[in-house]
């Protein structure tokens, strides 16, 4: 319950999902613990939280350029927090760098964050804690779905990656805390349940305690046969470790979303080889290729980083081919950016940035092109979509089963129903529909 005399949360997420929902547990505990109540009005707040991202340089920018600006505009008395992956590769680094910063709180740590508030110049960035079986309060951003996660920490170790440095090693989170997890948010009206973690698929190698082994196929089904979940959605899974027995589970249950994200890195075998990566070119093809022959309505999504260290132009090459046959849906693409702790920032054959940017512009520009082929495709196509947003001019969105963005006329009514849509208009964004039926 709102009152005059309850603090004020500001908190501003970057980076991945894992951000999202390390912010959602720290309000959660912020909401429980300390009576704050959320505030979109950074002046208004009595804490205001950062939760930062680090897998490339330009988002640790950000987070100065940020916190200065909090500092600049907030009222007097309120602190300022920095969580997440920058907190925990920096450290005590951004005391030094903004002195006014209240407080650090690694990606590891959130369960810490009420000693966080209430302890001058706390500082936390252990990335050994372990908070895989840590029961945290309850909060979800959306009423429509639920994200969970499975596993915190990555083993990879891929040789541009400072995940592994600022999440630490990788734990699986016991089967029955999520499953306990799922039933909660279904009980909750969330129809849909989106499991995270860096390797979704590698589920179930480590647990911090014995545990009843599980394997990532066999938790999907378990979470398939929970009482009201209608959408499973998962992020990321690994190529490497998906066997067969995974493509068959997720093409064959019928509550699994047919959209896969599949992190390509690079098409070059030698490049993946550098990239500690663990497949090859041809791995990769025909782990895409068969899912789109057993699954024709699939979607796959990928990344891609062009210009890691000593790329050749044939090498890049290989990865326009790996374009070219898999056809994405969505790429997310960067230009390789060196990281501090990594492997790869250490090797002396950087690629200059003119080339890497002329790279990133030729895979994004043949992306779009066969974008919008797949989008054309989609016209007159009956899509079933579970409505979650309400847009601007009396218009609601929602997800495709296969993970397109569908754009009807409506209102409040359709949110958290699942539709069927006739595709009157597809764009490159949004494919514009009509209910049907
Ligand atoms: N666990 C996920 C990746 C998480 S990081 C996976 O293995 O796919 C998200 C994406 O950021 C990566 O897939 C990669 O494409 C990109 N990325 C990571 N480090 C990077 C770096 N140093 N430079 C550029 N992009 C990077
Ligand atoms: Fe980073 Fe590789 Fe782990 Fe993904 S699998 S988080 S890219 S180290
Ligand atoms: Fe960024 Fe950390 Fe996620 S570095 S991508 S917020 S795991």
């Amino acid at each position: 319950m709102s009152n005059t005399t309850q603090k004020k949360l500001f908190i501003q997420t970057l980076g991945c999902a894992m951000n999202v929902r390390d912010s959602e547990h720290i309000i959660a505990e912020l909401k429980q613990k300390e009576d704050y109540e959320l505030t979109d009005k950074m002046e208004d707040a009595d804490l205001i939280l950062i939760n930062t991202c680090s897998v490339r340089e330009k988002p640790v920018h950000k987070l100065f350029s940020e916190v200065g600006s909090f500092e600049k505009v907030k009222k007097s008395g309120a602190k300022i927090g920095v969580c997440g992956c920058t907190a925990s590769h920096l450290g005590s680094e951004i005391f030094k760098r903004a002195p006014y910063v209240d407080f650090v709180l690694g990606a590891r740590n959130v369960s810490k964050i009420s000693q966080a508030v209430n302890t001058p110049k706390f500082i936390s960035t252990d990335i050994n804690h372990d908070e895989s079986e840590y029961a945290f309060g309850e909060f979800r951003s959306s009423p429509y779905k639920s994200h969970i996660n499975i596993s915190i920490g990555c083993d990879k170790k891929c040789t541009y990656c400072i995940v592994p440095h600022t999440r630490g090693d990788e734990i699986s989170i016991p089967a029955n805390l999520i499953l306990n997890e799922v039933k909660k948010a279904a009980d909750g009206g969330a129809k849909e349940i989106f499991l995270l973690g860096q390797n979704v698929n590698n589920y179930g190698k480590r647990f911090s305690a014995s545990h009843e082994k599980m394997d990532f196929s066999d938790l999907l089904v378990k979470i398939s046969e929970v009482n009201g979940v209608e959408r499973i959605r998962f992020t990321s899974p690994h190529p490497l470790h998906m066997d067969d027995k995974f493509l068959e589970v997720f093409v064959n249950n019928p509550k699994i979303c047919k959209s896969m994200h599949m992190p390509l890195q690079s098409g070059n075998t030698k490049v993946l080889r550098e990239m500690k990566r663990g497949y090859t070119k041809e791995w990769f093809l025909d782990r895409a290729l068969k899912l789109r022959s057993m699954c024709p309505d699939v979607s796959i999504s990928t990344d891609i980083i062009v210009a890691f260290p000593g790329e050749t132009d044939a090498e890049f090459e290989d990865t326009m081919d790996v374009l070219e046959r898999v056809r994405f849906e969505q790429i997310f693409s960067f230009k390789y950016s060196p990281r501090p702790l990594t492997k790869a920032a250490e090797f002396t054959n950087q690629i200059p940035d003119d080339i890497a940017s002329a790279r990133l512009t030729r895979l994004q520009s043949r992306h779009n092109e066969i974008l919008d082929e797949i989008t054309a495709s989609q016209k007159d196509k009956i899509l079933e979509v579970y409505f979650e947003e309400l847009r601007a001019n009396s218009a609601v969105a929602g997800r495709s089963f296969n993970n397109f963005l569908v754009q009807v006329d409506g209102s409040e009514e359709l949110l958290g129903k699942t539709l069927k849509v006739k595709i009157t208009n597809p764009k490159r964004m949004v494919l514009y529909g009509e209910l049907v039926g």
